[in-house]
């Protein structure tokens, strides 16, 4: 029964309408669960349509969120800029709260909804904008760089936003445009750490952590590495520097995306939230995945049914005070006006080039 409303069941037309689906993600949803999932993925993508309504889901969701019901999929700088160009009338966010106010930052005369409102982020929650101000204090004429992952309280208190995929780029933007040499990156340590390790900028960080990347541990690569030889290890910016200095590749989530499609590897290991193998999977069958698997509670708080009462129920709306939002979108609004970040023609490139240590605030 979907929420009060007549049971949706699995015709012979919502099978035909969801076999494109159910190709893609049929290895890692089971035929039962499959019966379950397709009814409300074809009346999701009926009531979109009727409310004109648009879904930004992040490489997190689940696959048959992503593969089934995501209007455009992708990583937190790429719902972003979806989010500032979409010309629907409501976004549906498939991720967690900062991304949808993200959202509402970028498009204010939009109603966006996120399906469940304690869909939040370790990283997100680490610091608010007192925090900020007093940062500010005590290092003037720095310049803030903050981590999408935080609030538009915070955001409005930034110079400009960044996202792992772009993070190196913005922060020696910053200190060009600001004729200095050290910038603060807040407040992901260790994307601050790895950042330190490709520019000469010096950085000042805050000990905020991503709880899904900071529990991986080098002695899961070296056993990764001990049964699978072959096996190309991705790691994303969020995970401590000792894990990607033993990863052949550091990347945002469509950066590590790209590299599967590009590089054809044989076997692959993504050291991020597990959902993010079996999206990938889908578009390279070639490709052996191997965990390990971390989930992101947060992530995983979104499911088909509070999308579908979402559409519904036209809730739960995500409100962002004008005022705070007007500030907040000066900082994301420079980083989406910088160009899109280069795709490293040789990824090894990408790899820390010296060791540098940040000062922690
Ligand atoms: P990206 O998709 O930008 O790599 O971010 C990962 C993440 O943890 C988002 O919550
Ligand atoms: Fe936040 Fe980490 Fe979850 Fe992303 S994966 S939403 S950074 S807790």
């Amino acid at each position: 029964m979907a929420d009060g409303f007549a049971p949706l069941t699995f015709t012979p037309d919502v099978e035909a309408q969801t076999a494109a689906m159910w190709d893609k993600v049929k290895h890692h949803v089971t035929p039962m669960e499959w019966r379950l999932h397709a009814p409300l993925i074809a009346e999701i993508n009926r009531l979109k349509r009727e409310k004109n309504a648009v879904i930004l889901a992040h490489n997190y969701m689940t696959p048959e969120i992503f593969h089934g019901v995501g209007d455009y999929v992708g990583d937190s700088l790429g719902l972003a800029r979806e989010a500032a160009r979409s010309d629907a009338a409501v976004i549906i966010q498939a991720g967690v709260h900062f991304m949808a106010e993200t959202s509402k930052v970028l498009a204010p005369d939009k109603r966006v909804l996120i399906p469940d409102l304690l869909a939040g982020c370790s990283l997100a929650s680490s610091i608010t904008g007192a925090d900020v101000r007093l940062i500010k204090q005590r290092y003037p004429g720095v310049p803030v760089v903050t981590y999408v992952n935080t609030t538009a309280d915070v955001k409005a208190e930034t110079d400009i936003c960044c996202t792992s995929a772009n993070a190196v780029q913005v922060v020696e933007w910053a200190a060009r445009e600001w004729g200095v040499d050290k910038v603060i990156l807040i407040p992901d340590e260790y994307l601050a750490r790895n950042v330190a390790r490709q520019t000469d900028v010096r950085i000042i960080a805050w000990a905020g952590r991503c709880e899904v990347h900071e529990r991986f541990t080098a002695g899961d690569i070296a056993d990764m590495r001990a049964a699978y030889p072959g096996a190309e290890i991705l790691a994303h910016p969020e995970c401590p520097a000792e894990i990607l200095e033993a990863a052949d590749f550091a990347g945002s989530t469509a950066a590590m995306n790209d590299y599967v499609a590009l590089r054809k590897p044989r076997q692959v290991v993504l050291i991020t939230e597990c959902s993010m193998a079996s999206n990938v999977q889908a578009e390279s069958p070639g490709t052996q995945f191997i965990g390990p698997c971390n989930l992101c509670p947060h992530m995983k708080r979104i499911s088909l049914q509070n999308i579908h009462d979402a559409l519904v129920h036209d809730r739960y709306e995500v409100t962002v005070d004008p005022a705070i939002a007007a500030r907040a979108r000066l900082a994301v609004q420079r980083m989406i006006d910088l160009p899109p970040p280069a795709v490293p023609a040789r990824y090894d490139l990408v790899k820390a080039r010296h060791h540098v240590d940040v000062e922690l605030i």
